[in-house]
């Protein structure tokens, strides 16, 4: 299960839905209401604060960075050169930089930034306490994190669905990873869209801590990695398939879900 919480299967899923990715996945999913909520967290009260946005895709977080923070502070990462290509092209975050890399292994020297900010990629992360435990690493003492991620659905359906996407960490999960990398003073917040608001259960955890003291996490960073250019065989070909066609699909499904849904909405508040 979990079929995308693999580096080269997400690579992939975001080769193909890079190109979509603006349109038909933000507006539903992770909404500019949702960032500012979230945002609040990361405590974005200067101007000239080093920030580091960890998944940055194409770049819909980092435009409510720098909304904040000087661009030419900002750095966005991420893994997928087709979505960080789209961010290129956006004029409001055109001045920071860009670097292609791996969260769970962040190509920056110990004690480098005063913020981390990452929404919506430690799903796809296939050792989310190694990726914790790099976003403690690269920030200076005083810094803070925020990480924002999918929490598991209520409907049993949805959460069979979504477990065959990608990992939807529990609140606890989020709450142990943080501390085990060292992080104080944590606060969380719980983000959703307009459409998921008759819903039960929770949507997605915005949750942020504070680095106490200088250095690398006490987690450390000889937990396993999977390597993204890992050489490919034909068994790892077949396995690579075998994730790819039933994660991708178990992730499509949420779209029409939730176009349905927002559709619904729509008309109640209309109504
Ligand atoms: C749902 S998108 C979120 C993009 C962006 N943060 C936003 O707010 O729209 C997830 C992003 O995480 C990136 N990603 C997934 N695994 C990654 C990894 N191991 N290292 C860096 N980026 C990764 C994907 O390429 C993708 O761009």
């Amino acid at each position: 299960m979990r079929m995308m919480q693999h580096k080269r299967e997400a690579y992939w899923f975001y080769r193909f839905l890079s190109p979509l990715y603006d349109r038909w996945i933000n507006p539903l999913f992770w909404t500019p209401e949702m960032r500012s909520e979230a945002l609040r967290l990361a405590r974005l009260n200067e101007h000239a604060l080093a920030t580091i946005d960890v998944g940055a895709g194409t770049g819909f977080t980092t435009e409510g960075i720098v909304e904040r923070v000087d661009p030419a502070r900002v750095t966005m990462l991420d893994q997928s050169p087709h979505q960080l290509g789209r961010a290129a092209g956006k004029p409001s975050v055109r001045g920071c930089h860009r670097v292609l890399g791996d969260a769970e292994e962040l190509p920056f020297a110990t004690d480098s930034f005063d913020r981390y900010v990452s929404a919506g990629s430690i799903e796809y992360w296939p050792a989310p306490e190694r990726g914790v435990a790099e976003a403690y690493r690269v920030l200076k003492p005083g810094g803070v994190a925020l990480i924002v991620g999918p929490l598991p659905p209520g409907n049993r359906a949805a959460r069979r669905l979504a477990d065959t996407w990608m990992l939807f960490p529990s609140e606890e999960q989020y709450r142990r990873w943080l501390a085990t990398a060292g992080f104080v003073d944590v606060v969380a917040s719980y983000v959703e869209p307009r459409w998921h608001r008759s819903a039960k259960s929770a949507y997605a955890l915005a949750i942020a801590g504070t680095k106490p003291v200088p250095g690398p996490s006490p987690l450390g960073a000889d937990l396993p990695s999977e390597e993204l250019d890992e050489p490919m065989n034909f068994v790892r070909r077949l396995r690579f398939a075998g994730r790819f066609v039933p994660g991708s699909a178990a992730g499509a499904t949420f779209v029409p879900v939730a176009v349905a849904l927002a559709l619904r909405a729509r008309l109640r508040s209309r109504a």
